[in-house]
């Protein structure tokens, strides 16, 4: 009988790995153990089946990339966009580029030949990799461009694009759009990037597209919740479950870390706590790497628990940053906060929007 994960087989642990689809070793005892159909995987999710409650999103990116646009995903830390990329980048039989640690064209020429050389996409010309790294580090965009005209109809899909700071890269986007047959998708803030676009020559607004991916509702997180303990055979009170809903506010990441510590047999008590804590370490270290308003912000949002307004910020944010920041900066900053999909601007009122951001340590 086909295998069919919306009836759960794999749960069925009694199953023999013969009764499976054809798995050999090492794999026929990760499938008893039901790791391929773990939802509460801590990894980004690569495969379709294993991505819960995203198929809106998963058809409007595509949709997008056949009707010629780039989307850009944009979302809270630990939400779903590189799981998201991942899967469309591999079902399109694209190229994935983690590219939070390339500022500059030539950072990211050199992670494009990386994936080349890796040998999963090939060019239609014969590529010289020595040749086109030395030219790489002299003529970056010249050489970008060769390369990415040499690829036809391929997906380049560019995660947590945010760190790219490099002036010649809307140039080298409106190339790639105007003359060759690469589809490109993003993720991150792009407020750079966009900044960058909307000031360059070139008329680059077209192609790019927003799609926001939200963090699930309650009723969304508590299926997946459901399902994911459902597939390791561990019950849950609906109770607890609606606990950690509201704790882990709909974060896929938080939730997932959640069920993998359910499913590990912790009590609901200790997978709470042991995620919690975690989770907070998670945050705080976010939270020093923003600047230094930012933090403050951050840091007064999360004293005021469920939000506020601006002038709640304004009051205490001043004993966070040390000093009275002016009006200009303060707004500036919760518009870079937002920009983030840190912040949530509802009415007149912010709020965080992980949970987990308001537990951490003020002092
Ligand atoms: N729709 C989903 N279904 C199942 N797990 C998910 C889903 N979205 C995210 N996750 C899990 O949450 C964690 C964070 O996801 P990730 O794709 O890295 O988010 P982001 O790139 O937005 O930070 C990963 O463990 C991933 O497996
Ligand atoms: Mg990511």
């Amino acid at each position: 009988m086909p295998w069919n994960p919306r009836r759960g087989e794999v749960l069925t642990m009694r199953g023999n790995v013969g009764d499976s689809p054809k798995l050999k070793p090492p794999y026929a005892n990760s499938w008893r153990r039901g790791w391929f159909m773990n939802l509460f995987d801590t990894r980004p999710k690569e495969d379709r089946k294993l991505l819960f409650g995203r198929e809106r999103e998963l058809d409007e990116i595509e949709r997008m990339l056949d009707s010629g646009f780039w989307p850009v995903l944009i979302g809270p830390p630990r939400v779903g966009k590189t799981s998201l990329m991942k899967v469309i980048t591999k079902e399109r039989k694209g190229i994935y580029i983690d590219a939070s640690t390339c500022a500059t064209a030539t950072d990211l020429g050199f992670r494009l030949v990386d994936e080349l050389q890796g040998g999963r996409v090939k060019a239609h010309i014969q590529l010289d990799f020595k040749m086109v790294r030395i030219e790489l580090k002299t003529q970056p965009v010249n050489t970008l461009e060769k390369i990415i005209k040499s690829l036809g109809d391929v997906l380049i899909a560019v995660d947590e694009a945010q760190s790219l700071n490099d002036t010649r890269i809307p140039a080298l986007l409106s190339v790639i759009y105007n003359e060759s047959r690469v589809k490109m998708m993003f993720s991150g803030s792009m407020l750079r990037l966009i900044k960058l676009i909307t000031k360059s020559p070139q008329t680059l607004g077209r192609p790019i597209q927003m799609i926001e991916v939200k963090p699930f509702s309650e009723e969304v997180s508590r299926a997946f919740l459901e399902e994911g303990l459902r597939r390791c055979g561990v019950s849950a009170e609906p109770l607890e479950l609606a606990e950690a809903v509201r704790v882990f506010g709909g974060i896929p990441g938080w939730l997932s870390y959640y069920g993998a510590k359910r499913c590990a047999r912790f009590s609901h008590a200790d997978a709470l706590k042991e995620v919690s804590a975690t989770a907070k370490r998670v945050v705080e270290e976010e939270v020093k790497r923003l600047g230094p308003l930012e933090e403050a912000i951050v840091k007064a949002l999360a004293m005021l628990g469920v939000g506020g307004e601006w002038k709640h910020i304004m009051a205490l944010v001043g004993s966070f940053y040390g000093k009275q920041p002016d009006r200009k900066s303060l707004s500036r900053s919760l518009k870079s906060l937002v920009d983030m999909r840190i912040v949530e601007k509802t009415g007149e009122r912010y709020t965080l929007i992980d949970p987990m951001y308001r537990i951490i340590n003020n002092f």
